[in-house]
């Protein structure tokens, strides 16, 4: 068994009402990685120069904005080696870039995002990830796994049957190849959990949660979003600055059920806001 302690601490309870009947829930099984989501499907050599993808339909499934490089693993920057999670492809957003995909979903019903997220240069990288009108901005710059990828979950909920999930650099550095690496984007439906006689506690388990990838040792991190409407854990807010980690009893120790979260603790580069 690997991991650390299992902490409940640091979350709040809120207690939304279910806004749907499970009737219009319908069957949509959802759980899994985006078609092309892990970006093993790449562009052809006539729409790439060098490592930047100069065509914005060129990676299948997947609209791309700005400058966006397709990374193969193993492929060096710099002293730096860089491996990838899920597959042998990644991209990487530069300055201002995105990457697009439109997905059938079920409106009204809430969906979990799951992606690995790797920092590149030394700079304070954030990612926006947005489906409208819902958006939330990911801090990349703790990093908590030892490959320097980390899975992070964001939720929406659907408005429409069709979402147009965004992931955005909303970066402005000097060197446009530092930005982040995006590999493995996943997606699950959630279904807000109810109490149950066994526990009052709403998804007090912490069964129902972000889509975690089978192969993923790490756990996936929930970031604490101020203003959001949504979590990726039903009935709980993350309360702390940090992260918190969701996991699962295949790769840590679960007391209880196959989920749980624990209080992580991230390697921080030295920053100062204030710009001291
Ligand atoms: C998405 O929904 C539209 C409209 O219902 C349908 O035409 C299309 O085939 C669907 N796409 C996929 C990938 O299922
Ligand atoms: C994130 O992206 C959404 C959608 O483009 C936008 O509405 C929102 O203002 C962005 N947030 C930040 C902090 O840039
Ligand atoms: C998970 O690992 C197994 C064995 O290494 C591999 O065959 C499989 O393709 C991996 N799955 C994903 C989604 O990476």
């Amino acid at each position: 068994m690997k991991g650390g302690t299992v902490s409940f601490l640091f979350v709040l309870l809120i207690s939304p009402s279910p806004p749907f009947s499970a009737s219009v829930m319908g069957n949509f099984v959802n759980a899994g990685m985006l078609p092309n989501g892990d970006f093993e499907l790449g562009p052809k050599p006539s729409d790439m120069k060098g490592t930047q993808v100069i065509n914005k339909n060129a990676i299948p499934s997947w609209e791309l904005t700005g400058f966006v490089e397709y990374i193969k693993s193993g492929q060096k920057q710099g002293d730096m080696l860089l491996v990838v999670p899920a597959g042998k492809f990644a991209v990487r957003l530069g300055n201002e870039a995105s990457i697009k995909q439109r997905l059938n979903v079920t409106k009204g019903m809430y969906y979990s995002l799951t992606f690995s997220a790797a920092r590149t240069c030394a700079q304070d990288e954030r990612l926006n990830i947005s489906v409208a009108p819902d958006s939330g901005v990911i801090p990349i710059q703790t990093v908590y796994s030892s490959s320097g990828w980390d899975l992070y979950a964001w939720a929406f909920q659907a408005e429409s049957n069709v979402a147009e999930i965004v992931i955005h650099n909303p970066g402005e550095e000097e060197d446009p190849a530092c930005g982040p690496l995006i590999d493995g984007v996943a997606i699950k439906a959630l279904y807000p959990p109810r109490p149950t006689n066994k526990n009052i506690l709403k998804n007090g388990g912490f069964e129902e949660g972000p889509y975690l990838l089978p192969n993923s040792t790490t756990g996936v991190l929930i970031p604490p979003f101020i203003e959001d409407d949504h979590s990726p854990l039903p009935a709980w807010m993350i309360e702390s600055l940090k992260a918190v980690k969701y996991v699962d009893v295949e790769h840590f120790s679960v007391p209880q059920g196959r989920r749980a979260v624990e209080l992580v603790a991230g390697k921080e580069r030295k920053r100062d806001r204030s710009g001291g």
